[in-house]
């Protein structure tokens, strides 16, 4: 392969850039400088989601809440709402957090180095390092996902992940140019995202396939490496769709701490690897209710379990013993129901009436 020095391949990915840099809500044109309250809300956003599912929320939450100061004097109770679908609920909590530091301790203004980023709440290395490039123009090494896999690719890294991390943010960093880092790691990114994509790479349209070891060897496809992940166990649980006279509907709220911490649920048995009988279960019910199981269950996997959820159905004999709200069934789209709890809904409202 000709040699190619690391500038000469920043310049041909910024020139590619150029022509091919994506429109996205938070986004400056190349060369421009975005406000930073938009990068940080973006990238925090993007953690967990993609770019075409993130677009409307960032717009809702910078029009509802135009400075940082806005959203941190906003009530948590219309974050969390407002952040529905996007995900873990730690991540909306210490984003209201971060925005109250930032307000309160800073004048509203994001710090614009990575050290002082990674100090804030819900700040790692990513985004403290996404933010220093995009919004502040410094030079810093971004890597997320995408740019792993274009880097293992680059330098044919057959290390597995998450091993190879280190190795590759090293790799990275040889290539990262000190001048345009903002455009330089989205640039990255996005072509990672379009181009360099995990399956069926376009490497004809790629900038670096003329260095790019992966495609000279012919193994870019398969990399990076991944280590086989450990097999997700199973957890089963009942949920109890209680149903009051009025036809309201039975919420609680899930314990601050610990998985979807914080969010409205449907009652629930605790979640077990063993199936449970309604007689089991009896005991972990909200109210006292006769009980019908429903046909069928709701699957859903979380990072480390899959989860099976069957659904009792009851109407309650003494609503007002019940701990909980009441919700009326048209005003269930009104509080922050994750996705597991949408999914219970649905089967409730097709099976139990
Ligand atoms: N993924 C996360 N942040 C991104 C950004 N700024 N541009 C493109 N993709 C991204």
């Amino acid at each position: 392969m000709p040699y190619v020095s690391p500038a000469d391949l920043a310049d041909r990915l910024l020139a590619w850039y150029d022509r091919n840099a994506r429109t996205l809500p938070w986004r400056t044109l190349p060369g421009g400088r975005p406000d930073p309250y938009h990068v940080w809300l973006s990238e925090v956003m993007l953690q967990q989601t993609t770019v075409v599912a993130v677009a409307p929320y960032f717009r809702t939450f910078i029009e509802r809440w135009p400075p940082v100061g806005d959203l941190a004097a906003a009530p948590l109770d219309e974050v969390l709402p407002a952040w529905a679908g996007l995900g873990y609920y730690a991540r909306a909590r210490n984003l209201h957090k971060c925005a109250q530091t930032v307000a309160e301790w800073r004048g509203g203004v994001f710090p614009d180095d990575e050290e002082a980023l990674r100090q804030l709440p819900g700040i790692g290395d990513y985004t403290a390092a996404a933010i220093t490039a995009i919004a502040y123009g410094r030079r810093a090494v971004v890597m997320d996902g995408n740019i792993e896999r274009v880097i293992a690719r680059m330098f044919a890294v057959t290390e597995p992940l998450p091993g190879a991390k280190p190795r590759l943010k090293s790799l990275a960093g040889s290539l990262t140019p000190d001048y345009r880092p903002g455009d330089y790691a989205q640039a990255a990114m996005d072509l990672g995202a379009t181009v360099c994509t995990p399956r069926q790479p376009a490497c004809v349209l790629c900038p670096w396939r003329d260095s790019c070891e992966g495609r000279r060897q012919g193994i870019a496809e398969g990399l990076p490496a991944k280590k086989p992940k450990a097999d997700r166990p199973t957890r089963r649980g009942i949920v109890f769709w209680t149903v009051r006279k009025d036809g309201a509907v039975l919420l609680r709220r899930r314990p601050e701490t610990g998985l979807l911490g914080g969010m409205m649920e449907i009652p629930s048995t605790p979640w077990r690897d063993q199936p449970w009988t309604l007689e089991d279960a009896a005991g972990e019910a909200p109210v006292q209710a006769p009980w019908r199981l429903l046909p069928g269950m709701v699957r859903h996997t979380f990072t480390h379990f899959h989860l099976e959820l069957t659904v009792a159905a009851g109407r309650a004999k003494v609503p007002e013993l019940a701990r909980g709200l009441w919700c009326p069934l048209d005003q269930l789209g009104d509080h922050a129901l994750p996705t597991l709890m949408r999914k219970v809904v649905h089967h409730a409202l097709a099976k139990a009436y």
